[in-house]
């Protein structure tokens, strides 16, 4: 089989050719961040908002954005027009290559950037229909959570926890109160009403959240954004994943209890008829970006 076509410092390669070296700082200490961005038909779903999160991260690791919004978009359609259908985009900026390592920042490293392309896997059918099993755990990650890191280990060992019990998620506690997943938002409904936690620094700034709250505005849902506690969560009639790959997810039982009916809720299902309605406009649309 032929190696897909991957994006390396502004070149397109075949993904077995692209060689890092092992002083570059994002595998010596994970100094780096990252984005995906799911893509529908060619068109990516909110790719400005992505870019502005891509920002922020950085700027919050203090590294220099080598591209504008613009240039990022005009990379990534260069990276697709290899990659046809359902596509997930993955791009990755380290702080590049200095000659030796230390932990201090060097200046003017030029950063390395990385992307690649693979096709989007969204839930089965069966997934959806049924929803998905979850464990809980401990939020045992660092205090930045809002920085789409690629220093993921907190997240790599939260949802190695789910998986080692055969489950989709670790949906993570932190003094009392919902976080979010290893790699996915989490929503509650209980009453007929929605509640994420607030968008600070113990969650990642989810796209997909957004969109989420976005369609419940539109779709007239009642939403709240505020603490949601663990009582509640354990209580809760309904749980949501949400996720650039996940899209939204039903969670029908949380460590081995059911949620609610144990079945896919009422308000889920309206939630996700709202997202294919909003993923089939985007993949009809006639521009790129969504
Ligand atoms: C820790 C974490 N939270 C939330 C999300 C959801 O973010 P998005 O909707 O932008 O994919 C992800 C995505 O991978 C994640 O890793």
């Amino acid at each position: 089989m032929t190696s897909p076509i991957a994006h390396f410092n502004g070149k397109l390669l075949p993904l077995d050719q692209i060689a890092i070296s092992p002083l570059d700082r994002g595998f010596l200490f994970g100094d780096g961040v990252y984005e995906v961005i799911p893509a529908y038909g060619g068109r990516l779903l909110r790719a400005r908002e992505h870019f502005r999160r891509l920002q922020r991260s950085m700027d919050e690791i203090r590294l220099a954005n080598p591209h504008t919004p613009d240039e990022w978009i005009a990379e990534v359609e260069r990276l697709l027009a290899h990659h046809p259908g359902n596509q997930s985009v993955y791009i990755q900026v380290t702080r590049g290559v200095p000659a030796k390592r230390d932990h201090v920042m060097p200046a003017g490293l030029a950063p390395t950037v990385f992307m690649m392309a693979s096709p989007l896997a969204t839930p089965s059918p069966e997934a959806v229909e049924k929803g998905v099993a979850c464990v809980s755990a401990k939020d045992f990650r660092w205090e930045k959570c809002h920085i789409k890191s690629t220093s993921l280990l907190g997240n790599v060992l939260a949802r190695q926890v789910s998986a080692d019990a055969g489950a989709a998620e670790t949906v993570l506690f932190r003094d009392g109160f919902l976080t979010e997943a290893a790699a996915s938002n989490v929503f509650i409904v209980k009453g007929g009403v929605v509640a994420a936690a607030p968008q600070d620094n113990h969650i990642l700034l989810g796209i997909t959240y957004e969109l989420l709250t976005d369609l419940a505005r539109e779709g007239k849902l009642r939403f709240e954004i505020r603490p949601v506690a663990e009582a509640e969560v354990r209580g809760a009639d309904e749980i949501w994943l949400s996720s650039s790959t996940k899209e939204v997810l039903a969670v029908t039982t949380l460590d081995g209890k059911p949620v609610g009916a144990g079945v896919p809720g009422p308000v889920f299902r309206r939630m996700h008829a709202l997202f294919q309605e909003y993923k089939a406009k985007l993949a009809a649309a006639p521009a790129v970006a969504g």
